[in-house]
Formats: C-alpha cells, structure tokens, sequence
C-alpha cells in the first residue's frame, strides 16, 4: 500500500482561481539529454477571488528547479517550498511576473504525458494536467493565458518545430540548434498547450473558409507515411464545411496543423491550431486500413475539429465538467458521421458501443455520473460515460427542442461563452433559454449515475379505439447514490401495423416524442381503430433499458415493418437475445440445442431484401456479440454464452448456406472502390463468408484462403485471415499459420498492420490463448511502452477474448495484473485502463469472483502505486 492513500476531489469544494496568468512566455531548450523550460508568467491577483492571503501555490510535477524570481529578484531557498506536487511561494505581490527555470527528461518520460520522447519526435500530451509536468502553473481549466512558446532544438534532429497558433519568427544558432517562436492569439487553459519537435514530413492543403479567409492545412507525419494522409485531410475539409454549415461554426487561425504521433494514450488531442493524433486515428490507406478504420479516423479528426468551438473557444471550468466538451463534441461528431454515411447504421454502431461498453461501466464499482461529483485521478474519467453517456444527454435535449431550437440553443452558448470556461449548467440554462422549458428534472441525467430502466406494458380497448402505454421508470443504485430521481425520459413512439404506421396527430406524423417524468406514467392513444405493436425508443431516443413483453412474433413482425431502421434492427436484436438467453439456460441444464426456424425465416427474409442498405442488412444479420450478452445477463456464464453463440452461427451457416454463397458471390468486386455502396458490399460480403465457415461447408476454407491470398484491401484480407484463424477445423490449421506468417512478412514495417495483427490473434477463440498471447509479448514487433501494442495484444485478450481470458484456472487474472502491475510503474493512465474486466468481478460465479478479487487485491496492495490504478482498484473491491 502506498504511505498516503490519495483521497477524493469534489466538486462542491469549487473556488475560483486566487491568482490570473495572463501571459505565457515559454522558452523550450531540447538537448540530447534533457530539456529546460523557462518560463515567464505575467500574473496577478483575480479580482474574483475573496482570497486576501499573500502565497502564491503553482502545481508541478517532477520538474529539478533551476531558478525562481519574482519580477526579476530571484528568490531564496526560505521564500518558497516545493511540497509534493505543489510549489508555494510565501509572498507574493498583487501584479508580477514569475521567471522560474526548470529541468525535465523527456526521453526517460514512459507516461506519455507532459513533454515525451516517440520514435522521431518530441511531443507533448498536456490534458488534463500534463502541462505541470512541464513547468510551474495554475494548471487548470478557468485560468486562460496568452501563450508565446519558442522551440529550441538540434536542427538536424528536429528540422521541425512547432507550438500553438501562429509562427512568429525563427532563426538558427551557431551550435547546430535553431529556434522557431509561436504566438497563439486565443487565450487558452494549460491543457491545449501543444509542442512538436522533430524529423517529420508535411502534407499541405488549404481551405477557405465561409467569410473567405484562407487557412492552410498542414498534416505532420514520419516520410514512410506520406502516402496515407489523404482520408484525414478531406475529412478536415468535410469537417469544417459541416460545422459552418450545420452550427454556424467558422474556423479561427490562418493556420491548422495535425501531428501524427505513434505512442500515445488516448485517440488523439485537440490542443489549440496544433492537434496532436495517434497514428491510427489519422493515417489511412485502403491496403492498410480497414473500412472501419477508415471510419474511425473521419470521425476523430472530425471530433477534434469541432473541439475548436465544442472545448476551445468555450472551455470548462474544472475537470467535473469534461462532458461539457466531450458529450457535446461526441455528439456533433455523430452528427457528422451519419451526414457524411447513413445515419441508421451510425445510430445502430453507437448504440451498441453504448449497450456494451458505457450500460456495463453503468452497472460496476466505476459508474459515475456525466458530471461527476468527485474523483481521485481526473485520467480515470475519459470513460464511456463521459464521451457516450454525455453524447446521448445531448442528443435527448436535441430531441426534446427538435432541430432550429436545439441550434439557437447553441448559437447562444457559443456566444455567451466564448472566450470563457464554463459549466454544464451554462450549457443546459442556454437550451432553457430558448426553449422556455425547465430542465430541473433533466438534470439528473447528469447528476445521476446508473442507466434507468422502463418496463412498458400496453392496452388496446376496441370499444374506446383507445391505445393506452403504461410506463414505469427506475434506476439501481449506484455508488454514489442509493436513491435515485425520476427521469425526465423523451421516448419517441410509433405504432405499427400490417398496413403500416398509425398515424399520430392531425398532421399524419407517425412518431411522437413522449415525455416520460414520473415514477409511474399512462399515456393513451385515442382513435386506434386495430390493436397496434408499439414501436418504442425509435432510433433510441433515451439510453435506458427497456423492457416491453414483446413475442417473438410480434419482434419478427416488427423487424419487417417498423418504419424506423433502428428499431428494425433492434428487433432483431431483441429476437435473437431471447432466442440466445433460453438456449443458454437449455445448455446449463444440459438440454440439447435446438435452434428456433423463426430466426432462420427472420434471416432469410433479410437476405432476400433487394432495397435495403447492404451495411444495414449486415448489422441485422449479425448476432449480439458475447460481451453484450454478458453484459444482460444475471450471473455471467462464459462458457455457456460462448457455446450458444457459436452454435448459432453454425446453425445459420448451415439452414442457409446457399443464400450465404450466393450473397458472398454477388457481392464480390474485382475493382477495389471506396465509396460507401462499396464499403457496405465488402460487410456483406465479409458476414456472408464467416457464416459459409461458420456453417463448415466444404468450399469455405479454401474460399476464405483466397481471398486472404488475393485481396487488394485490408477489410477482405484481415476479415479472411481472422476466418481462418478462428475456424476450429483442423484441416484450416495449416492455412491459418501459413496466412498468420505471409500477414506478419508483408507487413513488418507497418506499425498499425501489426497492430491488427496482434488483435487476431489475442482475439483467437481457439483453445490455448493465454499461451499464444504470452508467446507474442516476447516477439520483436511488441512494445511494452507502445500503448497501441498494449491495446492490441492484453487490452483484445482480455477484453473481448471472452472464452480464454475468464479460462477457469484464474490464469489469465493473474497474467492481467501482472501486466498491470509492470505498466504501473510505465505509464499509470494505461495501466488503470487495462484494469477494467478485473473491476467487473461481481458479474462472475464464486470461484472467478475470489480468483478475479484475490488479482485485484495483489493489485493494490503493491508499493508505489499510482492514483490511477489505485483508484480503480480500491474502488473495485
Ligand atoms: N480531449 C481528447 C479528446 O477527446 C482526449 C485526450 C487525448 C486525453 N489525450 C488524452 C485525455 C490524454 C486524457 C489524457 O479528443
Ligand atoms: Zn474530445
């Protein structure tokens, strides 16, 4: 245990800065062994603060002070104390400039965070208080400075430099180094601060905004990359036409610079006109990339972006209000996306993101609300529920307002706020302005952890033509709170009939958006001449669990004829989770599997359709994925979940296993294109080939070989060779070592090939995957300090190998927390992350429950732990 148990930080303790940072000066000095900053801080006492002391407490980390002064004096050792992670200095005037001078070793820095050394660069990683590692500051979100950052380095090593805004002047010395200073106009918190040094080559294209000003766009990126550039620059471009289009939102610098950096924590960082991105979220190229990977970097460049308005002109005040910025920015990203492809199969991918990922850290030891109340460790809260969770809240006011409203709602945010750092409540009272509606009762959507639940029965009364839905809303508890507030819940209807959707009102609208507030609630439908399936949550209007007792017949029928394309889906769902969740009680008591034909016809039918969208004929036809079926269940039987799926494929396989072949054939292309009619053939095409092998037929290995042999694009080939490493048939042995090694040979020199190279394989559902995931940490290609090889190899392992990481011997536990006691020491954002199944051990049997525990606890009780991973690990036990 550590010798001081971090304790938590609340909101409610608020107090506005003491002391203002006006200006920044930075002068960054990159030797071949350390650096120096000096920095010279133009400060001054904030009117605001009822603060009447004379000490002045800047936050540093790690930081071998030089020097100190206070305007110009330099002070002595008795003048100031360095406390932890606090430097206090006694006595300070009311306006002055602090000069301090401090040390720090980026090429020892493994956390990624602050100033840090990958491959050909020096980069920094600043949110959220990564800028102490850096110098002494008030780091934090409502101090806003004006920043002036000159870059000095080795010329030859670092013929590029770069910081935030604009490029002011440069200029060589005469010992090999050269210096460029930047001047960032906007007044910005530390945490967008941005620097870039190194050997990098650029990509150049421009853009004229709607008021016609010109910006150049510049994307940074190792010279072996050059050729993989192009999808993430014509998503900016998309971006920032969007935003202009769609929010009213213009682009501010003349200039914008994307960085493309391989080892990093998270996705990628909007700082101020300097965005820092991992490789994987900016570099494309269809023989690289995967067509989700293609999607995945649209999206990320485009979140970023809209950070420029959504985080950057109008920030947070503290760190309680992260969801400000990242629910809102989630949401217009989404937005995005689903103009730019279809917007059902958008909706359907979020949705399941959420069901799985966000609804079970919901239901765990680490659900926290969308504005949290506390933390220990700020790094642990980039979770699901603040970007997804807070999305969806969005998204319920977007709803809730409609379109124009929820827009002048915005215009009025921005315009109130910009330039300031401010809360959710300011966002929430800008929609209530416009609106003239009270979201009192909405905010417990922010305020409250836990996903509600709402049971829907219904009745028809022939005589009355009346329609009645009775509604009924909880919410388990949570950690932080036992009792939970009602809901204000918008749940968007329709009613579905053979002959199509009832309509609603006078003007024939067939979906309304009620608005479910008490505990108990009946809403009645006057003038329903026949009883009518209800069609509930269209397009999952609220992020709830909702429960109506649907037959089976009645999901078949609504999967053919709901008018909304994600219930569609969604009763396609339905239909299989409860076809699943009695063969998995069938398969515990030993009954015998029996598939049911509804499903089969369901299938069948989907497949005959000629005019729906390919993607979404896809999605429908493919089977909840494990995790969410362990996500639904009471007591989580991997086995018996694993068992069940996998028979089910195998009985679709078969039942139609001419219509598979005859779906992969018509859908196969001899031309690669990347237009989305193409990306939506490739996913059927791709299903149809893994339901082909599912189904054992004969043509099947050798179908999947060649196209693993033949394919021109990533998606075919690493959907082939995932194929082929999981089909359990021992004649695909041979074949699926043979296409592992040519992938591996092809590939070596690609970092994010191998990546999904690590990923097959971790996600290998064949007996023995402990021992080939253990086999890999020791090939040459995996990096213990790359987070991206981490996530690859022991984040797929244990996250979505189901099967072999809860293996009941509890070896894969122990190998988890040996992981993530070693990557503790390494870089504690990573190593808390990678802790998150061992948090889930209350969803297991007894014996994995003591066995999950007993890693969480050697966990824990290791010396020297990190806030981070001691927070997640204290809090899971
Ligand atoms: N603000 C970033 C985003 O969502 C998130 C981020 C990037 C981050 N790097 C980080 C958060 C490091 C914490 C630590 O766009
Ligand atoms: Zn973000």
């Amino acid at each position: 245990m550590r010798d001081a148990q971090p304790g938590n930080i609340y909101l409610k303790d608020y107090e506005v800065p003491r002391f203002l940072i006006d200006k920044t000066e930075l002068r960054v000095e990159i030797g071949d062994k350390d650096a120096t900053v000096l920095a010279n801080l133009t400060m001054r006492r904030n009117p605001a603060s009822n603060y009447q002391g004379k000490s002045l407490s800047l936050h540093g980390v790690q930081l071998e002070l030089q020097q100190l002064a206070v305007d110009g004096r330099a002070l002595s050792k008795a003048e100031y104390e360095v406390n932890g992670e606090e430097l206090l200095i006694h006595r300070v005037p009311d306006n002055f400039t602090l000069t301090s001078e401090v040390l720090i070793r980026p090429r020892e820095n493994t956390s990624l965070e602050g100033l840090f050394k990958s491959r050909t660069m020096y980069c920094t990683q600043c949110e959220a208080q990564g800028f102490r590692k850096i110098t002494y500051y008030l780091d934090r979100p409502d101090v806003m400075s004006e920043f002036t950052t000159t870059v000095v380095a080795s010329k030859s090593e670092c013929p590029v430099l770069l910081s935030n805004g604009n490029l002011h002047d440069w200029g060589a010395l005469d010992d090999g180094r050269h210096w460029a200073t930047w001047h960032d106009p906007f007044l910005k918190p530390a945490y967008l601060f941005a620097l870039v040094a190194g050997d990098l080559s650029l990509v150049e294209d421009s853009f004229t905004t709607c008021s016609g000003r010109d910006v150049a766009l510049k994307l940074y990126v190792e010279e072996k990359d050059i050729e993989k550039c192009g999808h993430a620059m014509d998503s900016l471009k998309n971006a920032m036409v969007w935003d202009e289009e769609v929010y009213g939102r213009e682009y501010d610098l003349d200039l914008y610079m994307i960085v493309a950096v391989d080892d990093f924590n998270m996705g990628a960082m909007e700082n101020k006109g300097l965005n820092i991105f991992n490789t994987s979220c900016v570099l494309a190229h269809p023989s690289t990339t995967t067509d989700d990977g293609f999607k995945r970097v649209e999206a990320v460049v485009a979140h970023e972006y809209f950070h420029n308005w959504s985080g950057n002109r109008v920030t947070c005040r503290d760190w309680f209000q992260l969801s400000l910025k990242e629910g809102f920015t989630v949401f217009r990203d989404s937005q995005f996306s689903a103009d730019m492809g279809s917007a059902t199969v958008k909706r359907v991918e979020d949705v399941n993101m959420l069901r799985t990922v966000q609804f079970a850290e919901d239901s765990g030891p680490t659900a926290h609300p969308v504005q949290p109340a506390y933390y220990m460790e700020i790094s642990n809260f980039y979770t699901a529920t603040i970007y997804e969770k807070g999305s969806e809240v969005v998204r319920m006011i977007h709803t809730l307002l409609g379109p124009e409203l929820f827009r002048r709602g915005t215009d009025i945010y921005f315009e109130r706020h910009d330039g300031q750092a401010v809360t959710i409540e300011d966002f929430v009272a800008a929609m209530a302005d416009v609106s003239e509606r009270d979201f009192t009762q909405f905010m417990n959507w922010y305020r409250q952890a836990g996903t509600p639940r709402l049971s829907v029965t219904s009745d028809y009364d022939p005589q009355q033509q009346q329609f009645s839905l009775h509604f009924s809303q909880s919410c388990p508890p949570t950690p932080e709170c036992q009792e939970k507030q009602p809901y204000h819940i918008p749940v968007s209807v329709g009613l579905v009939t053979p002959s199509g959707d009832l309509p609603l009102d006078a003007k024939g609208n067939t979906t309304q958006v009620l608005e479910i507030t008490q505990p108990e609630q009946t809403v009645v439908f006057e003038g329903i001449t026949e009883a009518p399936v209800p069609s509930l949550l269209r397009g999952f209007s609220a992020p709830v669990k909702l429960s109506y007792p649907y037959t089976l017949d009645q999901l078949s029928f609504l999967m053919g004829h709901d008018s909304d394309g994600f219930n569609r889906w969604n009763a396609g769902q339905q239909l299989s989770i409860q076809l699943m969740q009695a063969l998995v009680t069938d398969y515990r008591e030993g009954t015998p599997l029996v598939l049911d034909q509804r499903l089969v016809e369901a299938f069948a039918k989907v497949l005959a359709e000629t005019d729906t969208d390919k993607a979404m004929q896809a999605l429908v036809l493919m089977l909840p994925s494990e995790y969410l079926l362990a996500e639904l269940a009471e007591v989580i039987d991997v086995e018996a979940i694993h068992q069940v799926r996998r028979f089910m494929c195998r009985e679709l396989g078969r039942e139609l296993r001419d219509t598979w072949r005859a779906t992969y054939l018509a859908n196969s292309e001899k031309v690669f294109e990347m237009s989305g009619a193409a990306v939506a053939k490739r996913s059927l095409k791709n299903l149809s080939l893994r339901y082909l092998l599912n189904g054992a037929s004969d043509d099947s290995l050798s179908l999947m070989h060649t196209q693993f042999m033949e394919a021109d694009n990533m998606t075919d080939r690493l959907s082939a060779l995932n194929g082929l490493v999981n089909d359990p048939r021992e004649e695909a042995r041979p074949l699926s070592e043979q296409a592992l090694d040519k992938f591996y040979n092809d590939w070596q020199h690609e970092p994010l090939v191998l990546n999904q190279w690590f990923q097959t394989q971790a996600a290998c559902v064949l007996p023995g995957g402990l021992e080939r995931v253990k086999v890999l940490m020791e090939h040459p290609a995996f990096d213990f300090h790359n987070p991206n090889k981490v996530r690859s190899l022991i984040g797929v392992f244990c996250n979505s190998n189901l099967i072999n990481f809860h293996d009941e011997a509890g070896e894969g536990y122990r190998f988890l927390a040996d992981n993530v006691i070693a990557l503790d020491k390494l870089n504690p954002q990573i190593a808390s992350r990678q802790l998150t199944p061992l948090t889930k051990w209350r969803r297991y049997d007894l014996t994995r429950q003591a066995l999950m525990r007993e890693e969480l606890a050697r966990v824990l009780a290791e010396p020297g732990l990190s806030r981070d991973t001691y927070e997640i690990a204290s809090k899971s036990l």
